[in-house]
């Protein structure tokens, strides 16, 4: 195959882009560390992603030259700290396709974009009797704000079922919708087992029924092209740390229609308009959101994250993690007693899998002495590992940097665990 330069870790040739992991890693200062004198093999990268070293400069670059408050001073320092800051969400806006930069807000992560809607969107459009659809595949950030809401509000929860391999039971998803449904809560990619579900139908057919839809996008939008207006969503969540970002940072998109509507979900500096004894009025969009200080050198340092991924090419990603995982998912069977936990058609870079007669805690314990990184636990998704009747499962999930000496350094540390457990 032909190729010309490109990027770092990108190879051009005739048709998608192919991403090099081992030049992607060269960027990455933490990779090179050793891990219990061994060789460190980071598969946990859907808990956090670690950080190229523009993200790392860009953190202490902004606390060297450019630390001010934003949107309040006049001086030098809070002006060139807002411009960065404002910066940052433009490049949100336009990474995810955003019809409007005010239609960007910048929380702390995944779970409080949620919380945000559940509060404030909950206050201003859920009443007793109204319904949320959610599904057994959700990470508890995406279960139990709706649970509190609907305690408050008195509405109801139904959840979609999940199917042996992992996907949604649409059918059973589209007779659950109602003129009742208010709003439909589902994630993009599974947390747990790495199902890609099909967000443009969820969204589709909540619409016709006239409930808004909120995407949690923690897994996806750090994996794949995201595009809220394709999408066709009313909310979409998604964090910094988990796309080569820093943690503190995270994004609600929200069409303006709905965030128009709703109330403010904290009061405090910055989201006032005026305030008297009286009482207050409030900041336009997005500040009607972002009360108080926000954490401002996370939101600036997220531009890069960003870029980086852009210049990576979002489908180079995607296409490198399916390699990955069709890779990891093969040499596994090699393993005796293993079973991989969600075989949905198409799924992101996650591999969960348990092993007869070993508890994944054992299974993550034994690893990490090998030096590799997995997740052993619910995933914090425990109505999916009841529904899989499991307890809990062993989870690689793999990022830009994973090559397949990290996948093989794995499987190495699965036939310890079978030789220590027999
Ligand atoms: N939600 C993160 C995970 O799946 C923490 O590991």
């Amino acid at each position: 195959m032909s190729s010309i330069v490109a990027p770092t870790g990108i190879t051009m040739g005739t048709g998608v882009p192919r991403l090099d992991p081992h030049a992607v890693r060269a960027d990455f200062p933490i990779l090179g560390v050793s891990a219990r004198g061994k060789r460190l093999v980071y598969l946990d990268s859907a808990a956090t992603s670690q950080k190229p070293r523009v993200v790392i400069d860009a953190l202490c670059d902004y606390y060297s030259t450019s630390n001010g408050n934003i949107h309040r001073a006049v001086h030098y320092l809070s002006e060139r700290a807002t411009t960065l800051y404002d910066a940052s969400r433009e490049t949100v806006r336009r990474f995810i396709n955003a019809p409007h930069v005010h239609e960007v807000v910048f929380t702390r992560g995944t779970t409080e974009s949620i919380n945000l809607v559940a509060t404030s969107f909950g206050q201003a459009f859920v009443r007793a009797g109204d319904e949320i659809v959610v599904s057994q595949l959700e990470h508890h950030s995406n279960l139990v704000p709706w649970q509190l809401l609907a305690d408050r509000a008195g509405a109801v929860l139904r959840f979609v079922p999940v199917q042996d391999t992992g996907e949604l039971d649409m059918d059973a998803y589209r007779r659950l919708l109602s003129p009742r449904t208010r709003l439909v809560a589902l994630g993009h990619v599974s947390n747990a087992l790495g199902t890609i579900n099909p967000a443009r139908e969820i969204s589709d057919a909540a619409h016709e029924v006239g409930a808004a839809v909120l995407l949690d996008g923690a897994q996806a939008a750090p994996h794949m092209e995201v595009d809220v207006q394709s999408l066709d969503c009313d909310f979409y969540a998604f964090s910094g740390h988990k796309m080569l970002g820093p943690t503190g940072v995270g994004v609600l998109y929200g069409r303006t229609s709905w965030l128009d509507r709703m109330p403010p979900y904290q009061g405090g500096g910055d989201m006032i308009d005026t305030v008297s004894e009286q009482g207050t009025t409030f900041a336009p969009l997005p500040s009607k959101f972002e009360a108080g200080t926000p954490d401002i050198a996370a939101v600036v340092a997220f531009a890069p994250a960003i870029g980086y991924l852009q210049r990576l090419g979002m489908e180079a990603v995607a296409s490198h993690e399916r390699d990955i995982l069709a890779y990891a998912t093969e040499r596994l069977a090699e393993v005796r007693g293993t079973r991989v936990i969600g075989t949905a058609r198409h799924k992101a870079g996650v591999l969960s899998f348990t092993m007869e007669g070993v508890h994944p805690h054992d299974i993550g314990t034994i690893l990490d002495g090998e030096g590799v990184a997995v997740r052993a636990g619910h995933h914090c998704a425990q109505p999916l590992m009841r529904r899989f009747g499991v307890p809990s499962t062993a989870r690689a999930s793999f990022y830009v940097y994973t090559t397949r000496e990290d996948v093989d350094a794995m499987i190495d540390a699965l036939h310890v665990v079978r030789r220590v457990f027999g």
